[in-house]
């Protein structure tokens, strides 16, 4: 991986995010060099003494706006006009494994992290290329959200990790990944499955995509819509999903 992708976070809770950068394997991959990872404070760019960075909503309503003027500079200060910058928002476009490849191939990213209840619209249409939600459900700030979406993004960069281990990835294949054991063979008295020690390569693989079908089926049948399956497979997926809705 080349050193030339860099993630910029602005965010009002710049100790945060540093600790994530400090302790996780993203700030690992920043200490070898293989990346550049960077938290702005906000508040630094606050215009009064207070360092106010928010404020009440014009039209009215609960919660206070993150203001425009301070997160301008923020972002003029990281040259954001020229780089991809991406609002994690509860009212954004889902989050999903594609977007997290299409990130990891461009030169970096900023992300902003609104708190209160979001931030001065005229910033998304003058700096956002786009909003990103993680999923349905609203957290209090948007820096869990883009330590999300930093955390999928870095570790689809080349090289940081074996290309295998990316590529099994529940999503990767738009499958969910397969139950995985390690010693000891036997745990409270539950077996691994035989197959696994049977050291014969190709039914282990085929056992694995039908333990991929059989979960994917069951927790998460959307996904099968863009799954290229034959026939088999399809009669093995349909009696699961036959028998859920009887069971129902
Ligand atoms: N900020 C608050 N909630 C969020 C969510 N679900 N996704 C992205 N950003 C958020």
């Amino acid at each position: 991986m080349d050193s030339g992708y860099g993630i910029t976070v602005l965010t009002l809770f710049p100790e945060l995010v540093r600790e994530y950068f400090r302790t996780s394997l993203v700030g690992k991959a920043a200490e070898r060099g293989a990346l550049h990872l960077e938290a702005v404070d906000i508040r630094s760019f606050a215009r009064d003494r207070h360092r106010t960075c928010d404020d009440a909503p014009y039209g009215g309503g609960a919660g206070m706006v993150l203001m425009a003027e301070p997160l301008a500079a923020a972002l003029d200060s990281v040259d954001a006009q020229a780089r991809h910058v991406v609002f994690p928002t509860p009212s954004g476009f889902p989050f999903r494994q594609d977007d997290a490849l299409r990130l990891s191939r461009l030169d970096g990213m900023v992300l902003i992290c609104g708190r209160y209840e979001g931030i001065d619209q005229r910033i998304v249409d003058e700096y956002v290329h786009e909003e990103l939600s993680i999923g349905d459900y609203v957290l209090s700030s948007g820096e869990l959200a883009a330590m999300v979406i930093i955390d999928a993004v870095y570790r689809l960069r080349e090289g940081i990790l074996r290309s295998e281990s990316v590529r099994e990835d529940s999503f990767q294949d738009g499958l969910l990944e397969y139950p995985h054991y390690t010693r000891p063979e036997t745990f409270r008295s539950r077996s691994v499955p035989e197959v696994l020690l049977s050291g014969h390569h190709a039914r282990i693989a085929r056992w694995r995509r039908e333990q991929q079908l059989i979960r994917t089926a069951e927790k998460r049948p959307e996904l099968l819509q863009h799954v290229q399956l034959d026939e088999a497979e399809r009669k093995l997926t349909e009696s699961i999903r036959t028998k859920e809705r009887d069971d129902e």
